[in-house]
């Protein structure tokens, strides 16, 4: 297979032998993200790149280098690249859809116990000292079975989300502004209701939708002041579907109880005042972040760079348009 390839920041270890035994391969050695101007400079004379979601492939950096026929994200979103810019100058761009699913569900689930239960503040309750006898009001928080979860965005981790909450004999409400099949509703227990509705009768929230310009600060004032005093939010789409400061607003004046956040408005820095406040639970973008899932996405994108290079349409084009009028 001739062409090269450049892997913006080190892969799990399989993923890496495969695409060395398979072509000719650099990367940067140091899991640290690279400035742009470097970026730049290291996938100039490259066929296919490799990236991570803290690599931003925009209009220009696609101008300069008009070689590139593709670039593998490693991560199920993309909002990292402008895909019409990369639509229009005909390189491939792929993601790694479906191997985070659950593991990513998993997580909205961890969050969302964590901030109902308190377990970060008990931790840190017991590192103190503190810890002197069992207490009948000690750390109280709230219930989850039974009650209802509100899922954001009903597409394949949001509907994982919302199975898991059969488990805990809870009622399922989803809003999604595409339609989404009875049966696949029906499959994962849920109803469909609106934003509104959503907002109102969830005592947790759980937002699953793509970055764009219709989720952006989807969770502003307005969004805060219909939801429940006690509901508990979690976020593990993307930052900034919630506006921060509002959040940091609604969780001060208690217009909610608590917030479960993997990812942030202006990633990685965290609005300050949400670092001082007990009733959330912060991590630092790991929601896909088991060694078995985080294995699968390399994998796949390893696999979606060969098949650039080899000339075959890579397994998961997020522009199919380019296919059409491949470079390759
Ligand atoms: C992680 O956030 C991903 O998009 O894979």
């Amino acid at each position: 297979m001739s062409g090269k390839v450049y892997v913006t920041r080190p892969l799990l270890g399989e993923a890496a032998d495969l695409l060395r035994q398979r072509t000719s391969v650099e990367g940067n050695e140091v899991d640290e993200v690279l400035p742009r101007a470097v970026l730049l400079d290291r996938l100039k004379t490259v066929d296919v790149a490799v990236t991570q979601l803290t690599d931003t492939i925009d209009a220009d950096l696609l101008a300069a280098l008009p070689q590139l026929k593709a670039v593998a994200n490693v991560a199920v979103g993309f909002n990292n690249i402008d895909i019409d810019a990369a639509t229009r100058m005909g390189v491939m761009i792929t993601n790694t859809p479906g191997v985070l699913t659950e593991t990513t569900a998993d997580f909205a689930w961890t969050l969302l116990m964590a901030a109902a239960r308190r377990v970060v503040e008990a931790d840190r309750y017991v590192r103190a000292g503190k810890f002197k006898a069992w207490g009948l009001q000690m750390l109280l928080g709230q219930d989850i079975h039974g009650k209802t979860i509100g899922v954001v965005g009903f597409g394949r981790i949001g509907q994982a989300v919302a199975r898991r909450a059969r488990g805990f004999g809870m009622r399922v409400v989803f809003f999604d502004p595409f339609p989404v099949p009875a049966a696949v509703a029906a499959e994962a227990g849920a109803e469909a209701v609106s934003f509104d509705s959503l907002l109102g009768l969830s005592d947790f929230v759980s937002l699953h939708v793509p970055l764009g310009p219709d989720t952006h600060h989807l969770f502003n004032d307005a969004a805060f002041a219909k939801m429940k005093p006690t509901a508990v939010l979690v976020n593990t789409s993307r930052g900034p579907v919630i506006d921060e400061k509002a959040l940091a607003r609604a969780l001060r004046a208690g217009r909610i109880a608590g917030a479960g956040l993997d990812v942030y408005e202006h990633e990685p820095a965290v609005a300050p005042e949400l670092l001082t406040m007990d009733n959330i639970v912060l991590a630092p973008h790991i929601a896909s972040a088991s060694r078995e899932t985080r294995l699968k996405m390399c994998l796949m994108a390893a696999e979606n760079a060969l098949a650039a290079l080899d000339g075959r349409r890579p397994p998961n084009l997020v522009n199919p348009d380019v296919w059409e009028r491949r470079r390759i």
